[in-house]
């Protein structure tokens, strides 16, 4: 892998892969519309020559897309997606677009050289984890919401191009992945809600009864995971899990980031009937396939983001 395109590779997740791929000496150019990355998410890249081209444009926008297949990428990360579970309820259209026919944008601009495709699925799509044990990617699917049922579809899309046309393809699915960068409002993860409320002297809300699990995945370890199946040509063909392997209660999450139970508040659940009570992640798949396993364990992530907040100037 010499040249790579990332789609959304200012947003979070984005711009950790983008970091990852310059250390690693690969050529990137990056596409985002900027719905909810930002260009200061790259500043750190600027004045690094590797980092080609950094266009600000939307996925839809099919000729501008094309352009950024001139110089024949080795490889496409595409992560751009609208990814608000929220927000997919309340416009559905809108994750239909980005995430379904986004993809077909993708998926038809890596068509003419067959161009490999590292696509970025979701463990939102899976059906709640029971009481027997954790997710592999043969666990049954139910997506509870448009975003999950967008992500769910833009991956079954792929899997077409790749029966149909051959097109090399490996779909990855992280599950519920934080860290620094990652935005504190509800377009972000919870842990970064809650440190940033926590720092703030504000009141942690918990929806429901706190009682829902996540496994949750420190960025690095993420980007390193799909880093490794973007490597291993085993991966091609491929649905892969990456998560800690553990989960934690939203209301136990919240105790380890606020000492004081005062701040600690239940409301009412926007959105009940799309939560998933429990999500415990598998990843033998991953482990075996490409020895890959997460290093970063949820108190020092937690700490990790903290310390990132406490460095922005906006806390003063
Ligand atoms: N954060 C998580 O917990 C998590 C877990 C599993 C999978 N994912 C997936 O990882 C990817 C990145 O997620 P993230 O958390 O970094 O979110 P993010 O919103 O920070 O990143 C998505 C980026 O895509 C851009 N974008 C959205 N629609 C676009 C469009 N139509 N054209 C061009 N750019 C567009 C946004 O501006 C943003 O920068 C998404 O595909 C998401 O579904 C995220």
């Amino acid at each position: 892998m010499k040249k790579a395109l990332v789609t959304g590779g200012a947003g979070f997740i984005g711009r950790w892969l983008v970091k990852k791929l310059l250390n690693e000496g690969i050529d990137v150019w990056v596409v985002d519309n900027l719905e909810n990355g930002c260009k200061e998410n790259l500043n750190e890249f600027k004045n690094d020559s590797k980092l080609r081209d950094v266009v600000f444009a939307d996925i839809l926008d099919v000729p501008k897309l094309q352009s950024l297949f001139t110089d024949k990428p080795d490889i496409v990360f595409h992560l751009a997606a609208q990814i608000n579970v929220h927000e997919s309820l309340e416009n559905p259209g809108k994750s239909y677009l980005s995430n379904i026919q986004g993809t077909y944008n993708v998926l038809e601009a890596c068509r003419p050289n067959l161009t490999k495709l590292m696509l970025m699925g979701t463990c939102m799509v899976y059906d709640v984890a029971d009481s027997k044990g954790a997710i592999t990617e043969n666990h049954p699917v139910k997506p509870a919401s448009p975003y999950a049922g967008s992500k769910l579809g833009a991956e079954v899309l792929a899997e077409s191009y790749f029966h149909g046309y051959g097109l090399p393809l490996i779909t990855c699915r992280p599950f519920n992945t934080y860290g620094p960068f990652q935005k504190n409002n509800m377009e972000g993860g919870v842990v970064s809600i809650f440190v940033k409320k926590e720092l703030d002297g504000e009141e942690l809300q918990i929806f429901g009864d706190g009682t829902q699990t996540r496994d949750l995945l420190y960025v690095e370890d993420c980007v390193e995971f799909l880093f490794k199946a973007a490597n291993n040509e085993k991966a091609i063909g491929q649905i892969i899990n990456a998560g800690l392997g553990e989960d934690v209660a939203i209301k136990d999450l919240a105790a380890m980031v606020c000492s004081d139970p005062n701040r600690i508040k239940y409301v009412t659940h926007h959105h009940p009937q799309s939560e998933i009570q429990k999500l415990l992640c598998d990843y033998s798949k991953a482990k075996s396939m490409l020895d890959w396993k997460p290093q970063t364990d949820l108190k020092t992530g937690i700490q990790k983001i903290r310390q990132w907040f406490q460095s922005q100037p906006d806390l003063g």
